[in-house]
Parts: C-alpha cells; sequence; structure tokens
C-alpha cells in the first residue's frame, strides 16, 4: 500500500517558490488513488500545487476534514477549476458557526459558501457521521467520540441553532486513516476532537494500535499545562512512530512536543512530502 503524501496548504512554508496560508491541505496518493484531503482557505492550494507541478484535475476524490473556512474554503474554485467531484463530508460541515475572541467578539469561522453553492459548482456529497471505508483499506472516522477528560475543541466556538447560538464543540472533525501494513497513518485537519480522542478512535476502527504516523494540525495552540501534560503523557503510553504537526498546534506546544518525543516530532510545512511504503 504505497502511500505518498504532499502537504500542498500550511501556514508555512520554507519552499522559495510557494506560499503559506492559514489552513491545511495535504494530496494523497494511495496506490494511484488520488484524494485531496481539505482545500486550504484561498489561492495557496493552487499557487503551491503549479509550482510542485502537480496536477490538480487527477484528483479524484476530496475529504473535508471539518466546516471551518481554512480547511474547505478553496473547495468551490477548485471544483470549477477541475469539474464535478464526489466530496466525502460530514453531515454537519455546513452549520453557521463562529470563534469567539477573548473580547466576547464573534468571528464567522464556517464554510464561506452554501451546500447549494457547492452542489452547483460540482461536489458530489458523500456525507458520513459514521466511520466509512472510502477505498479498501482508507477509513474516514466520522465523529470522533470524546472520551479524554482533559480535551477539548481547542478554543470558543458557538454555532447557529436557530435563534440561538450553542456551544460549537465541532462534532464534524474527523479524520482520515489509512491502515497501512506498517502501521496506521492518520490526517487530521485541526484534531478538534482532541489529539489523543482521534488516535485512539482510529485504532478502535480498524482493529490496530500501532500508528506509523500522524499528519496534520492538533490544536494544542490554546492548551492548558494540564492539557498538554496529558497529551504528552498519552502519547508517551504508546508512541507513534512519527508525529508530523504544523497549521494549529502552535509554536511551544510544537516545542513541548519536540522536548518529551525527539525526533519523532516533525514540522510540515507546505511543500513537505512523503512515502509511506
Ligand atoms: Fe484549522
Ligand atoms: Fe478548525
Amino acid at each position: 500500500m504505497k502511500t505518498d503524501l504532499t502537504i500542498l496548504v500550511e501556514n508555512t512554508t520554507s519552499h522559495q517558490a510557494l506560499i503559506g496560508e492559514w489552513g491545511f491541505a495535504a494530496l494523497l496518493n494511495i496506490d494511484d488513488h488520488k484524494l485531496l484531503f481539505d482545500t486550504g482557505q484561498g489561492d495557496a492550494l493552487f499557487i503551491n500545487s503549479l509550482q510542485l507541478g502537480i496536477p490538480l484535475e487527477e484528483t479524484e476524490e476530496i475529504v473535508i476534514s471539518h466546516g471551518h473556512f481554512d480547511h474547505c474554503g478553496a473547495l468551490l474554485k477548485l471544483l470549477k477549476q477541475i469539474g464535478p467531484r464526489p466530496v466525502t463530508a460530514h453531515p454537519r460541515i455546513f452549520v453557521k458557526r463562529y470563534a469567539v475572541a477573548p473580547s466576547g467578539r464573534r468571528i464567522e469561522v464556517g464554510c464561506p459558501f452554501s451546500e447549494a453553492e457547492a452542489v452547483e459548482a460540482g461536489a458530489r456529497f458523500r456525507y458520513s457521521d459514521k466511520p466509512l471505508e472510502i477505498y479498501p483499506g482508507v477509513y474516514i472516522t466520522g465523529t470522533i467520540p470524546r472520551r479524554t477528560a482533559y480535551e477539548d475543541a481547542g478554543g470558543r466556538f458557538v454555532l447557529q441553532s436557530g435563534e440561538d447560538l450553542i456551544e460549537d464543540y465541532i462534532e464534524d472533525d474527523m479524520a482520515l486513516v489509512i491502515d497501512h501494513p506498517q502501521g496506521l497513518i492518520i490526517l487530521s485537519g485541526c484534531a478538534h476532537a482532541g489529539t489523543v480522542n482521534t488516535l485512539e478512535y482510529a485504532r478502535e476502527i480498524t482493529g490496530k494500535r500501532h500508528i506509523q504516523a500522524y499528519i496534520g494540525g492538533t490544536h494544542l495552540m490554546n492548551a492548558s499545562s494540564e492539557r498538554m501534560e496529558a497529551t504528552l503523557s498519552a502519547l508517551l503510553d504508546e508512541l507513534p512512530d512519527r508525529i508530523m504537526i504544523g497549521h494549529c498546534t502552535g509554536f511551544y506546544p510544537a516545542a513541548q512536543l519536540y522536548q518529551a518525543l525527539g525526533h519523532r516530532v516533525v514540522k510540515i510545512d507546505a511543500g513537505s512530502h512523503f512515502t509511506f511504503i
């Protein structure tokens, strides 16, 4: 199960010709199935794929990790460019939602388009809030159960429910899990469900314990010291081979992960490329 992975959108890049953008997108080539996990929010997907010589037209399927603008924002432009494609997502990605700043100000952070606009642009949605095998050995998790006491959504988020604003624990946050012979490969956009919850649910779905790589955001950037401590202790308990972090991890949490786990921790950025054989 050869798996090639290229990070197309990430907050940072160390490649001269590429651009960084707040968000995440990764192109996967799994035994010749080409799958795009997230789209980023704006132009980075298009500029970076062009600079890297990656034809987006070859993308067979798109998976959206959750309905935040920095993960799905470029979907319409992408579909208009490459034509209709299957889009696998959680049924709750289109809720109207906000992040709440410490001042109390609400900032809209949901998908910047409606479901109807996405369908019009060529999205053929396949929704699932449950684990779903999309290719042999490749799963989306659907809603990830929140089992740890110390993990939360990673910030203050609210969503529109009728006339009311209620807490948004981002139930649509889901991961992609590849049941690779050398160990699980897990991709997450933001891990609003919590990194430890995400790893454990991937293990539960596949019945495999060994994790070869976790790749993506961890949303530890606002984590309390208690959460950091408990997260590090859970990771040390049953170590993944690689924790490849970026996006919403935050500098100090990344430094703490590196200090605790050493070279298992890898900083990803736009243009990072990995092969799992
Ligand atoms: Fe994000
Ligand atoms: Fe997010």
